[in-house]
């Protein structure tokens, strides 16, 4: 069984590379995608306290709602649609620093204030995106895109 997290202090930075070795552990040997992403959400949530962070995946022709922390919210995106279904259409990585900003934004809740969506690239096909929401304007930079992209990496 898995020993409790141990919840990093210091920059951004620090936290990031405090908390990956950690979720390296708890990802190796565990083939189960489910539960290896629900254990990389309640990892993240857990060290950054972000509003929402969940993972949506590719099924068909949609995204579908996975493991998440936070609360509820939609469970189906088109392709194109919102920050998550234009992460998945031109497979990048988008940060956006005001929701309110972003054309077609899919308010799933009203407290977020920005997000950064992280696509999962397996064979070259998005298979997944990560997606983080936050209660605070500009939230994210390219420290949580470079951090992020190295943990979804981290699935099988
Ligand atoms: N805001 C996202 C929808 C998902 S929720 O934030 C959990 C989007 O625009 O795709």
């Amino acid at each position: 069984m898995a020993e409790d997290l141990s919840i990093a202090q210091g920059t951004k930075e620090e936290q990031y590379q405090a908390l990956i070795p950690q979720i390296q552990g708890l990802v190796d040997g565990e083939p189960d995608l489910i539960a290896n992403l629900a254990n990389i959400v309640a990892a993240l949530k857990e060290q950054f306290a972000w509003l929402w962070v969940g993972f949506y995946l590719v099924k068909e022709s949609q995204l579908v709602l996975a493991p998440f922390q936070g609360p509820v919210a939609c469970t189906r995106i088109k392709k194109g649609q919102g920050v998550c279904g234009t992460s998945w259409e031109k497979a990048e990585t988008i940060l956006v620093p005001d929701v309110e900003q972003f054309p077609g934004h899919i308010a799933c809740s009203s407290k977020s204030r920005s997000e950064i969506v992280v696509p999962v690239i397996r064979n070259d096909e998005v298979i997944a995106v990560l997606d983080v929401d936050s209660e605070n304007l500009s939230e994210f930079d390219e420290t949580d895109k470079k951090y992020l992209e190295q943990i979804v990496d981290l699935i099988m």
